[in-house]
């Protein structure tokens, strides 16, 4: 009695023992990304500005943009964003001989409405400054393939510089025209952003309406300018991306955003970001990003936005006869807020990932290069694969902000480190990693350090980068990352 009572009794306490094992050996992991990492290879197309991708559901990604002899309209399509790199370009308009469509031949948006392919294009005359947006419409499912009619200028409030009209249709199913125009109120300034609902692709309805103006210091520095509007919605809100002064290395990315249940033809329905959004950057060598569209990932999962750039700051002569603009893609992330989060633009080769950790979803927690940064680069990393150190199947983690700088381990702990091919065999193999399936989760990623088996790169709980044993459950989700 008393030996079957003690029996009891310890069964108990196995049970309540094996609780509390279970409560602090097994906490909520997060779950794997809903939105995972993008791969890419920048650039994607040399000698094309103003990119304009757009996805059909034929399956296809179609690509146009601006050449750099300005005189034609060119289209690429793949099943990839990638492909387009390489696809071939079929040109679906050239220059005319004499007035409207004589002279420049800009930035071109390829849309489909009502079962139709319609082109909004800036055309100049050719020996004049006289740009105009212009509207092409296209019959047949392939826009490579399609007959092309003119549908011809886009009448606006004035006959004043105006281009690089965009299209989109908000909550309410209204679809409006957006553009760059000279108001003539201002003349001296280059162009505002306008907007007007659209009776047909080729005809605005009621009169337009200003909504940003290039008013702020850093939308002003050799031109004063505001264009190429893009819109992405999400969560009930509309953001307008837009581009602010001269085409050169101070051109930049502007924001105006909105509610989708807001009179969108009201200025004031309109806020707009104080600072660029995205702008050049000395460290990865991008000069003068803007001009973007964006368009979803093959997966569906993911926004990847569009844009030019150089990879060069300075430029002798006019930069719009610099023909070296060319089209590049990044992943765009979400904050938690539900606004956009640009980043900065991305070093050239593979696109980098964020890796989060499978232990914590709420905040999230990132790798970063310094854990008192809040900036999205600074968590942003390239898989670099084989590592440093060559073997294959290991890789090396290499900052997006500071390109040049590794995660190297230094003993038992982790650093990061500048670094390259060139350096010692030791810091290649310490900046190297064996990526395993992840230890909690198989959706993720495990790092098992180069020259220390079993150790594991490791969020703690207090946030820092380590190297584990990752010996029990809670370590290992620590030591799982999902990449983004
Ligand atoms: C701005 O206007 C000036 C003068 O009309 C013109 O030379 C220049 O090319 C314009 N720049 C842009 C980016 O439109
Ligand atoms: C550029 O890289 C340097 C050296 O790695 C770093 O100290 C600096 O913070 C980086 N700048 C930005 C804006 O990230």
């Amino acid at each position: 009695m008393a030996r079957s009572l003690r029996g009891l009794v310890t069964a108990t306490a196995a049970v309540i023992i094996s609780t509390v094992l279970f409560l602090h050996t097994a906490p909520a992991t997060a779950a794997a990304t809903t939105s995972p990492a993008v791969s890419y290879t920048n650039p994607l197309v040399p000698q094309r500005a103003d990119p304009h991708v757009m996805k059909h559901t034929d399956g296809y990604y179609y690509f146009t943009a601006t050449v750099p002899a300005y005189d034609k309209i060119i289209l690429r399509r793949a099943q990839t964003i990638q492909g387009l790199s390489s696809a071939p370009e079929t040109t679906i308009w050239t220059r005319k001989a004499s007035g409207v469509g004589s002279g420049q031949v800009w930035a071109p948006e390829l849309h489909r409405i009502d079962n139709k392919w319609y082109v909004y294009v800036a055309l100049g005359v050719s020996g004049q400054w006289k740009i105009r947006p212009f509207v092409l419409e296209g019959t047949g499912d392939n826009p490579l393939t399609a007959s092309w009619t003119e549908k011809g200028v886009i009448k606006t409030n004035w006959d004043t510089f105006s281009l690089d009209a965009s299209t989109f249709v908000s909550a309410d199913g209204t679809r409006y025209l957006i553009w760059a125009q000279q108001e003539p109120s201002r003349s001296d300034e280059n162009s505002s952003i306008m907007i007007a609902p659209l009776a047909n692709p080729w005809t605005i309805r009621g009169t337009a309406v200003a909504i940003s103006r290039p008013e702020l210091a850093w939308e002003r520095i050799g031109y004063k300018v505001n264009e190429g509007p893009f819109v992405i919605q999400r969560s009930g809100k509309i953001f307008l991306t837009y581009s602010a002064s001269a085409t050169d290395y101070n051109y930049c990315m502007g924001m105006l955003a909105a509610s989708a249940s807001a009179d969108l033809m009201k200025a004031s329905s309109w806020s707009k970001s104080s600072v660029p959004i995205f702008a050049s950057n000395s460290n990865t060598s991008q000069y003068g990003p803007g001009h973007n569209s964006f368009v979803p990932s093959e997966d569906g999962l993911s926004d990847v936005m569009v844009y030019h750039d150089r990879s060069y700051r300075d430029i002798t002569g006019d930069p719009l006869n610099d023909p070296n603009r060319r089209t590049r893609v990044q992943k765009l992330y979400w904050k938690a807020d539900g606004t956009p989060d640009f980043g900065i633009p991305v070093p050239e080769g593979k696109t980098p990932v964020r890796l989060r950790s499978a232990a914590d979803s709420n905040p999230a927690r990132y790798v970063r290069l310094r854990a008192a940064s809040t900036s999205l680069a600074e968590t942003q990393f390239r898989i670099v694969s084989p590592g440093l150190g060559g073997a294959s199947g290991s890789v090396s983690l290499e900052s997006t902000s500071s390109p040049g700088v590794y995660l190297r381990r230094a003993g038992t702990k982790v650093q990061f480190e500048a670094g390259s091919s060139a350096s010692p065999a030791s810091f290649k193999t310490e900046a190297s990693f064996t990526q395993r399936a992840g230890l909690s989760d198989s959706q993720g990623i495990s790092l098992e350090a180069t020259g220390a088996a079993g150790q594991f790169l490791a969020l703690d709980k207090d946030g820092n980068l380590v190297l584990s044993a990752a010996g029990d459950v809670a370590v290992q989700a620590q030591a799982t990352f999902f990449l983004e």
